[in-house]
């Protein structure tokens, strides 16, 4: 069967304007996971989420210290011979710097236009509220769950997740499951219902490159003494060719070549690169000469400089040398590619090519694995015929550039597959000012969810994918 129960669709029907005066009420606490002033709403955030758990019939929900953020976890396993599937959303998000680009405050959110706006509407409390609602709306109207849910709910996936890999380790009893279904990541282009069926991961580094103790006139000394600054745009230019091709040694050894199955699949999509190019709004684009768009995006690594500074940046004109100079640069990584083992070669490299006459420092900041989810696992296929009963639209498979370390630690530590099922528009602005979540994407997506708990709950792994 995949039609959502009707006495589900009445209750959602019913509750509307509750469920967005809620969603509201999660979008309107600051829980930036990066910024330490932001601690006690992190705490607040999950407290908030743990008691809606606990009120929506859930057991066992908790507020779980971590030597950083909390996690909130709660559970509900009543139903005999069901599978179990572990829901895991984030309920971080990011700093809202430039504010002044917003339109309205980033946590005075609301809705316009059929979106919701506000930091966090789509990464990730959104979806994170979505789960919420659509296991609510099962208790309401049964009493119970079709199936056996434990819901974990993370609050450092924008900080690169440091206290996962230990607390994973220490609740393994408590993880027990049949599979992952993480919601964070979104629809294809032109908003097509998508499944996700890779991430990439990430290496995530500071550059920081020293020449005198203070800075220097660039009359007297410029010409004899090597500056921070030229020295930094030049590691930086040895970094990446202009073909795209990063020059690290060694950077490509793990990185499988995509089949051409894989291409193929890719160059299927619905994909209108003029459509593409003015949502981004740049004059060209750029990357690796022999590859699409999509495959620089799925299946590519790629290396980029996330922000960079040093001497002087006031208004007029200063004549120094200055005294340092820095940036950040990540790296995403994919298939076999190992953000540790990449770090000490990257790290050899740029001081094989800094110049002499200045001291460089290499730091890792961040690192994630790459994923991946076969995509004729069964519950990728109920996923895909939930979507397109509710959506009325066949999802379609993408490859994310984007990176979720958690998904790599399930797979990797529990042995768990992971499906990566989200409803976030592609223009939703994530991590930028006025993010948003299309309303319909949010409504119909807690549908899909019911629907495909059901499905899983009716017909068990195997059989939901064909049912
Ligand atoms: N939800 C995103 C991951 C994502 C991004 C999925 C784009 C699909 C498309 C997640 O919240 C995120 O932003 N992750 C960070 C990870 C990093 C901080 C370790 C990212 O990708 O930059
Ligand atoms: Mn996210
Ligand atoms: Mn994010």
């Amino acid at each position: 069967m995949t039609i959502l129960d009707p006495a589900v669709e009445a209750q959602l029907e019913a509750t509307r304007e509750a469920r967005l005066e809620s969603y509201l009420e999660l979008l309107r606490i600051p829980s930036i996971s990066a910024l330490p002033e932001h601690a006690g709403d992190m705490r607040r955030a999950a407290e908030w989420i743990a008691a809606e758990l606990g009120r929506i019939g859930f057991e066992h929900a908790e507020v779980c210290a971590t030597p950083w953020h909390p996690i909130v976890y709660a559970d509900w396993l009543h139903a005999e011979g069901a599978p179990t599937v572990i829901v895991y959303c984030h309920y971080d998000v990011q700093p809202v710097d430039p504010i002044e680009l917003w339109d309205t405050a980033p946590f005075e959110p609301f809705v316009r236009d059929g979106r919701m706006i506000g930091r966090g509407a789509a990464d990730d409390k959104g979806q994170l509220h979505m789960h919420l609602r659509a296991a609510e709306a099962l208790f309401a109207t049964r009493g119970r769950l079709p199936l056996n849910l434990r819901i974990v709910f993370e609050g450092e996936e924008e900080s690169t997740s440091a206290s996962m890999p230990g607390w994973l380790e220490a609740n393994r009893d408590r993880l027990e499951a049949d599979v992952v279904v993480i919601s964070d990541t979104g629809f294809f282009e032109g908003n097509v219902p998508a499944l996700t069926e890779s991430l990439r991961g990430i290496l995530y580094t500071q550059i920081d490159v020293s020449g005198p103790p203070a800075d220097l006139h660039s009359g007297s000394y410029g010409g004899n003494v090597e500056n921070p600054a030229n020295a930094l745009a030049r590691i930086i230019a040895e970094l990446k060719g202009r073909d795209g091709v990063i020059r690290v040694p060694g950077f490509y050894d793990d990185v499988i070549p995509v089949d051409a199955a894989a291409r193929a699949r890719l160059a299927a999509l619905p994909f209108d690169q003029a459509a593409y190019l003015d949502r981004v709004g740049v004059p060209a684009l750029a990357g690796e000469g022999d590859y699409t768009v999509l495959e620089r995006e799925g299946v590519r690594p790629t290396l980029d400089v996330n922000g960079i500074w040093g001497g002087f940046q006031g208004d007029g004109g200063k004549t120094i040398i200055p005294a340092h100079a820095h940036a950040k640069v990540s790296m995403r990584l994919v298939a076999r590619q190992d953000p540790l083992q990449l770090f000490e070669r990257f790290r050899e490299f740029v001081l094989q090519v800094a110049p002499p006459g200045v001291r460089v420092e290499v730091t890792r900041l961040g690192a994630g694995r790459p994923s991946a989810t076969p995509v004729d696992h069964p519950v990728v296929r109920a996923a895909a015929r939930a979507l397109e009963a509710t959506f009325g639209r066949e999802p379609v498979f993408r490859r994310n550039g984007g990176s979720i370390p958690v998904a790599e630690m399930f797979e990797q530590q529990l042995g768990l597959t992971v499906v990566l099922m989200g409803f976030t528009n592609p223009d939703d602005h994530a991590h930028s000012p006025n993010e948003s979540m299309v309303m319909a994407n949010y409504e119909t997506g807690i549908r899909t969810i019911c629907l495909l708990w059901d499905m899983l709950g009716e017909h068990g792994l195997q059989g939901a994918a064909s049912a």
